[in-house]
């Protein structure tokens, strides 16, 4: 047991220092950062969590859903966990010494199964505060686990997860901002930001030779709850996606559990935006087919290797509500998929 757990630490202090690495050394003008994850257990196989629309310093059920984060979390024995944003509410982090830092992320994830590194992008109510204290390297002398950038891609050998910043994408946050100040400080103006996110990750798509590509954001993309489709994303980010074989996207910002598969591409949404507020009350079906949806809190995981991609959605006493499994089988193409339920 102690063994175990010096060989987990050494492994996640490894973890970081690559991670420090490659946050210090990838500077090449006009491509997004790639940080290199190199899977810990030796079957090569990858496993992960993915949580969203958390940090409410443990109310609305935070504290539940991050205690069965740690149990499923030592049972799956993660290699990180990702945040699909909204990490802060209500208006993000105000300064690098704001203790919403520990409040709701340091204090709340403490089970021994966390201390791995997470990898986060930031959501709307994020941007609503100080944008750039949560992309600070400043943090991470506080709590060295947290690695949030805008855009970026983490490598774990065989697949290649492409983190976009969704935020600036959707309209009427600079057109109607309401009493919302948004953060677009590095970000405006909108169009060319878009233009260039949209051509590096095009890029970088392109290049990947990973078995799987997977494409996480805040937005939804698809979504059946409160917010909906994210229109923007369908028209601008969705089109690079399927020209480039994106397995799946998996987003937050309705706070709530999804599983949609596209009706005329392979690409699968999964939405986890269940890490504390829910029970929204909202039901809208949209044109592509719901497999999944749960309206309360929970998280999800994602074990992972170069045959199967596996999905645990759970909910706050950690019972598994839905399982659902991808496989490839023969040669690396994007177009080779099959699904367990057809
Ligand atoms: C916490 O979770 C329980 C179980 O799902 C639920 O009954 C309760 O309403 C939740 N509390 C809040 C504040 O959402």
């Amino acid at each position: 047991m102690a063994n175990g757990s010096s060989a987990a630490m050494a492994a996640a202090a490894l973890a970081f220092l690559a991670v420090a690495a490659a946050l210090c050394c990838d500077t090449a003008a006009g491509a997004l950062p790639r940080l290199e994850h190199h899977p810990a257990k030796n079957d090569g196989s990858l496993s992960l969590l993915v949580v969203g629309d958390w940090g409410r310093k443990g109310t609305h059920n935070q504290s539940r859903v991050a205690e069965q984060m740690g149990r499923v979390g030592e049972k799956l024995d993660i290699d990180f966990v990702i945040s699909t944003g909204d990490n802060f509410y209500d208006n993000g982090l105000k300064d690098v010494h704001d203790h919403a830092f520990e409040e709701s992320f340091t204090d709340i994830y403490t089970a021994q199964s966390l201390q791995k590194p997470w990898y986060l992008v930031l959501g709307n109510h994020d941007y609503r505060g100080n944008a750039l204290a949560q992309l600070s390297p400043v943090l991470r002398k506080i709590d060295s686990r947290f690695i949030c950038m805008r855009s970026f891609i983490v490598n774990a050998e065989f697949v290649d997860f492409f983190f976009v910043d969704t935020t600036p994408f959707q309209r009427n946050y600079w057109t109607h901002p309401g009493k919302h100040h948004y953060d677009w400080r590095g970000v405006a103006p909108r169009g060319k930001y878009i233009a260039n996110l949209l051509e590096d990750l095009d890029e970088a798509m392109k290049k990947s030779t990973a078995r799987w590509k997977i494409v996480v954001g805040h937005h939804t993309m698809r979504s059946v709850s409160d917010h909906g489709d994210t229109k923007e994303l369908l028209k601008l980010l969705l089109p690079v996606l399927k020209e480039n074989g994106a397995d799946f996207y998996i987003n937050g910002h309705d706070h709530c559990l999804e599983h949609i598969s596209s009706r005329d591409s392979p690409i699968q949404y999964f939405t986890s935006g269940g890490g504390s507020k829910a029970w929204r009350g909202v039901f809208q079906p949209n044109k592509d087919k719901l497999r999944f949806f749960y309206d309360g809190q929970g998280f999800m995981s994602l074990q992972l290797n170069r045959e199967q991609a596996q999905f645990n959605f759970y909910d706050v006493s950690g019972k598994v509500l839905y399982q659902w499994t991808s496989s490839k089988t023969g040669h690396p193409q994007p177009s080779a998929y099959l699904d367990q339920e057809e």
